[in-house]
């Protein structure tokens, strides 16, 4: 295994770069961080469900920046779909939300969901498991950001925690506001950065072929375990595409992750392509075909007679984001986002109570990754999210 992971570094080096192998492509994630010359410590934690989750602490700056701001305000960051928390620190420290957050004076801790690479160890199962894999985000919202949460207050000491989710890990910050009323007070703030709730009006082709498949025949083609593992993906980029054409490679890279708009930093693609896709489970990706097909946001859907056992009901209940009345959020969409996309993201808008403060800001010409890779978030959108989140508390 370890061997083709190098052979497809080596050769995703040669189509995007002349130069050296970026340590950051080989540094895991404990290393990527002190590499950049800041302090971060691992830790796990145990889900309700038995799910063993890597959390990291960056608890202060560069060059002890904000080292002794006492107290600090406590962030946690929580990725998206198919990613990991490499995601808030794969650019360069001026320009990753990670490494921003730890020099404004946050106490930053990034969490990892169940079925990513630093969410694959289970106090029963192993990944070989069929068990292992049956989830889907629900399970994240009901177990994994509940037991991350737990674990930071419990670490600190601190009552409230300031919320960063990108994508899935905006919807998992929304959907846990909107099932669990403890959240709205333990959350001082929150900032949802192309939050991925509904998703009838997806434009990207990849899952448009898959929604329009049968259900039965997507999970015979990919299996009831890891949707897209390792080799899988190794195959597709490496040996199929790749090895074709490195500007057609680019492209289907492009096609599966965002359009390309530009701001992402090419040069940086073997640092991002090493440690993204993450991996999720094949439940969890039908859920969001689900989602393409139905025009709600709701629970999984176990079928009539699957829903009765689950949820009591013949359908699956929705997310109730009308409960949301605190604390306030700001909302993060992009213009060319092709997941998350302006018809989609009005709906759940057009929910929210009417007690609850929120606000919407668009960034032009954004896509899908722009929000955590962009190599111009730390001028166009962070300074927006940092704003929004000092100033936009529960009282
Ligand atoms: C990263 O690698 C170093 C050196 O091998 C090791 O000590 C550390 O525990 C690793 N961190 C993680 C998060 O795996
Ligand atoms: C950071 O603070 C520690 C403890 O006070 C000190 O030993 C270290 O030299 C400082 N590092 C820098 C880069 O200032
Ligand atoms: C997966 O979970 C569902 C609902 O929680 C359950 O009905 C089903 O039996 C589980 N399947 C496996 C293979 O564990
Ligand atoms: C782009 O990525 C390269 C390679 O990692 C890096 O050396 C360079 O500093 C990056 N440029 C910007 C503007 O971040």
């Amino acid at each position: 295994m370890k061997i083709i992971k190098i052979i497809f570094f080596l050769t995703l080096l040669v189509f995007f770069v002349n130069s050296q192998v970026d340590p950051d492509v080989l540094a895991n994630i404990t290393q990527l961080i002190h590499n950049h010359g800041y302090p971060c410590t691992n830790h796990k934690v145990t889900t309700e469900d038995g799910y063993i989750l890597q959390v990291q602490h960056v608890p202060y700056g560069r060059n002890n920046a904000s080292r002794t701001q006492d107290p600090k305000p406590v962030v946690y960051l929580q990725h998206g779909l198919l990613d990991s928390s490499f995601t808030w620190f794969l650019n360069e420290p001026n320009e990753a939300l990670g490494y921003i957050l730890a020099d404004y004076g946050f106490d930053v801790w990034a969490g990892n969901v169940r079925g990513n690479t630093m969410g694959l160890e289970h106090i029963k199962w192993t990944t070989n498991d069929v068990q292992f894999w049956n989830f889907s985000y629900d399970e994240m919202i009901q177990y994994d950001l509940p037991a991350i949460v737990d674990f930071i207050l419990e670490e600190t000491g601190s009552s409230e925690i300031y919320y960063v989710g990108h994508s899935q890990g905006g919807g998992m910050g929304l959907g846990a506001l909107s099932i669990f009323p403890k959240y709205q007070e333990i959350f001082k703030s929150v900032a949802l950065l192309a939050p991925a709730t509904y998703e009838n009006h997806q434009q990207c082709f990849l899952l448009s072929l898959l929604a329009d498949m049968e259900q039965k025949y997507f999970f015979d083609f990919f299996g009831e375990k890891d949707f897209m593992p390792e080799t899988w993906w190794i195959e597709l980029v490496a040996n199929t595409f790749c090895a074709a054409d490195p500007i057609v490679c680019e492209d289907i890279i492009l096609l599966i992750v965002g359009a390309d708009t530009g701001n992402l930093n090419e040069s940086r693609l073997p640092v991002f392509l090493s440690h993204t896709p993450a991996g999720s489970s094949t439940k969890n990706i039908n859920h969001y075909l689900q989602l393409i097909r139905t025009n709600k946001w709701q629970m999984y859907d176990y079928g009539t007679d699957g829903n009765m056992v689950k949820y009591g009901q013949s359908t699956p209940p929705e997310y109730p984001v009308e409960n949301v009345l605190n604390p306030p959020i700001g909302f993060f969409f992009g213009s060319k986002d092709l997941l998350v996309t302006q018809k989609d993201w009005e709906q759940t808008l057009a929910r929210l109570s009417p007690d609850l403060q929120w606000t919407e800001y668009t960034v032009p010409d954004y896509d899908h990754l722009d929000y955590v890779w962009g190599v111009n978030a730390h001028t166009l959108l962070y300074p927006q999210v940092i704003q929004h989140l000092v100033s936009n508390t529960r009282k």
